[in-house]
């Protein structure tokens, strides 16, 4: 651990799945560290509004779960922002909000960094997210080792909104992926074919992946203990959409997707892991 006085303080906001393992894992490199979340946490550094959270903290970091949340956040502490802060965000966020933080960061002159990430419950247990990081120059190279408390690994990007675009975009992949692993695993089983089976099947093949080796199991057993939640998935469709129809593009593939999601999260099973889709062919 680093010399506690030699590191810049922290403000964690969201400490949901992802934020509240950062958090144990910032606080565990030596950083000074307050927290923040709407719903309260049983923690020693915890502070009951985002503005005490922030007080003099250097750096201001938002595990946070969309837009409405990030927008009401950065607001709640923007008078805490200004030349020698960084503004750092890790939520997966659409366009319109990756550029808002820019215009806002830049107004107020303070840092501004758009880290969102992949990796899940496990990854962020084991400080092995993976960031793709853009940010103001300089801020980059400045967070590096206080990126690297919580990640495996950052992946330097154009710019914040090139960030948000390769987030989206390999997000959609794992959507449809999980959506085609169902569809797959449905009919192998509809013809006598474990689940195993399935599986090992896959394996070897040029589609075989991380992710079937994770889903292909829990959706078989039905376990959809939260590693990423279907609410979570459901809202980043709908921000991929986004991405699609301002480039003038149809994207029926997560479309349906989404319409699938939406189904499920209108059952009550947003807090379920969106691997629940699986759950899709109960219905017929
Ligand atoms: N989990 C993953 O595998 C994963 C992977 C890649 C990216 N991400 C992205 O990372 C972010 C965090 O993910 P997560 O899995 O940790 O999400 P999560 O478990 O749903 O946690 C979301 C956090 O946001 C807070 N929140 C929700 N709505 C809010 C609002 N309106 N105002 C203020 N706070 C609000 C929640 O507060 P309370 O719980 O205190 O109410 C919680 O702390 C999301 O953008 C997600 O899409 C997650």
């Amino acid at each position: 651990m680093s010399d506690p006085s030699s590191l810049p303080s922290v403000a964690v906001f969201g400490l949901g799945i992802i934020g509240s393992r950062a958090a144990d894992h910032i606080a565990a490199a030596g950083y000074p560290v307050t927290t923040w979340s709407r719903s309260p946490r049983e923690r020693m550094d915890f502070e009951a509004d985002p503005a005490t959270a922030a007080g003099n903290a250097q750096i201001l970091v938002c595990y946070l779960k969309d837009v409405p949340a990030v927008r009401d956040v950065f607001e709640k502490v923007r008078d805490s922002l200004g030349p020698g802060k960084t503004f750092v965000n890790h939520a997966t966020i659409d366009h319109d909000t990756t550029d808002y933080l820019v215009t806002e960061c830049a107004r107020l002159q303070c840092g501004f960094l758009n880290a969102p990430f992949t990796g899940s419950k496990v990854a962020a247990s084991n400080a092995a997210l993976v960031y793709y990081a853009g940010g103001n120059a300089g801020v980059l190279e400045r967070l590096r080792p206080f990126l690297e408390a919580t990640s495996s690994q950052v992946m330097e990007v154009d710019s914040p909104l090139a960030a948000t675009i390769l987030k989206l975009t390999t997000n959609l992949i794992t959507a449809s992926t999980v959506q085609a692993l169902a569809e797959g695993l449905k009919i192998s089983l509809a013809y006598g074919i474990s689940a195993e089976t399935y599986l090992e099947s896959i394996k070897p093949n040029a589609c075989a992946s991380a992710l079937a080796n994770m889903k292909v199991p829990s959706m078989a057993e039905g376990d959809f203990d939260p590693h990423f939640s279907l609410s979570n998935m459901l809202k980043d469709s709908r921000y991929m959409i986004d991405l699609a129809q301002r480039a003038g593009l149809e994207t029926p593939g997560i479309a349906n997707t989404a319409n699938q999601m939406q189904k499920r999260n209108d059952l009550g099973e947003g807090e379920c892991d969106f691997s629940i889709l699986f759950k899709q062919f109960e219905e017929s």
